[in-house]
Parts: C-alpha cells; sequence; structure tokens
C-alpha cells in the first residue's frame, strides 16, 4: 500500500498504538513468554519501536531488538513484536513493517532476523512462514524459533 509510512514511537502516537485492538484471541500470541520474560534484561537502547501510519490513522506497531553485543542469539537481532489493528488486517501492514525492520537490521550489518511465536489457532505462525520466516528451533517455553536470512 504506497500510502503506509513508519515513525518512531513518541509522545504523539503512543497512546494510539497502545489502543490498536487485535482479532479477538490473537491477544493470547501478542506476547511470547520468551520475551515477556528477557524483556527487562536486554539493552533498552537496543529497541527500534516503530508505529505504521495509514495517512493518519495509526495501524499497526513493530519493535524490533538490535543489539550486536546480545549474548542470547535469538534476541540480537529480533522481532519483538508486531501488532496491527484487527480492521487493517490482512492488507500488507505486517509485511510492510517486517521488511521495514529488516531493512533496518541490514542496514546496521546483521546477516539473520529471528522471531519467537507460539503454535495454535489464530496464531502468527502462517504470517510468519509467508514472509520467508523457517522454523529453527524451540525455545524452553515450546515456542517456535524462526529465523530468516537478511
Ligand atoms: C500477525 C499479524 C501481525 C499479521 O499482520 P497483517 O497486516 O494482517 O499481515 P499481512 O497482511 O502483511 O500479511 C502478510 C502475508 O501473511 C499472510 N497471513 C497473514 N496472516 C495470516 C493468517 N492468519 N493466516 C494465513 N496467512 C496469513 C497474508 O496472507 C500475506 O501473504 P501474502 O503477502 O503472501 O499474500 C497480525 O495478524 C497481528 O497483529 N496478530 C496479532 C498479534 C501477533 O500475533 N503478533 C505476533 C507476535 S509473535
Amino acid at each position: 500500500m504506497p500510502t503506509l509510512r513508519l515513525e518512531p514511537l513518541s509522545a504523539a502516537n503512543i497512546v494510539a498504538a497502545n489502543a490498536l485492538t487485535l482479532k479477538k484471541g490473537q491477544e493470547a500470541y501478542a506476547t511470547p513468554v520468551s520475551y515477556s520474560t528477557a524483556e527487562h534484561t536486554v539493552n533498552p537502547a537496543a529497541a527500534w519501536p516503530r508505529v505504521v501510519l495509514d495517512g493518519d490513522e495509526v495501524v499497526g506497531f513493530i519493535k524490533g531488538n538490535l543489539d550486536p553485543d546480545e549474548p542470547r542469539e535469538e534476541f540480537r537481532c529480533c522481532l519483538w513484536s508486531i501488532n496491527v489493528k484487527a480492521s487493517a488486517q490482512g492488507r500488507g501492514v505486517g509485511r510492510f513493517a517486517v521488511q521495514a525492520l529488516a531493512d533496518e537490521a541490514r542496514s546496521r550489518g546483521f546477516e539473520r532476523l529471528t522471531a519467537i511465536w507460539e503454535r495454535g489457532e489464530g496464531g502468527p505462525e502462517e504470517f510468519f512462514l509467508r514472509l520467508g520466516f523457517s522454523p529453527v528451533g524451540e525455545t524452553q517455553y515450546g515456542e517456535v524459533l524462526g529465523a530468516t536470512h537478511l
């Protein structure tokens, strides 16, 4: 969609970003346990949080973690979080956001982008597979660890 654009997360858009409403049943997949347990052990300066706008409307949010010094490979260059508003899903917003994160990571010299997701009905697995991620392992919580070459 030509009208999509990214903005850094800021005071001007954080309320709308936090208020994104997902489809019924999707909340359970939005924050894999691996990320919620590691949230306070990663370098905050490594976060790459961006909102996706369609015109003036906030339709999505993505956060990457880009930290070459992170010892845990699965968190070094990863897609930490992605949410697309229910009414805007299925129109390429998620793909646009992940491609932007991949471009950013590539420009910083990373060669692999990882993501962690849970399998299940209403979950994001098909999305990640369509975007070129492949399962490469499993976390201690039984989630899928996926990766794509940049
Ligand atoms: C997963 C999510 C971000 C996808 O966003 P989206 O904007 O609807 O995705 P897109 O429209 O960009 O879809 C990209 C591709 O994935 C496919 N896809 C997306 N969701 C799919 C689904 N549930 N089933 C099958 N295919 C799906 C699309 O068909 C599209 O394929 P194509 O481009 O080859 O035609 C969105 O559903 C969401 O916010 N889910 C809840 C939060 C979540 O689970 N986040 C992941 C945490 S790990």
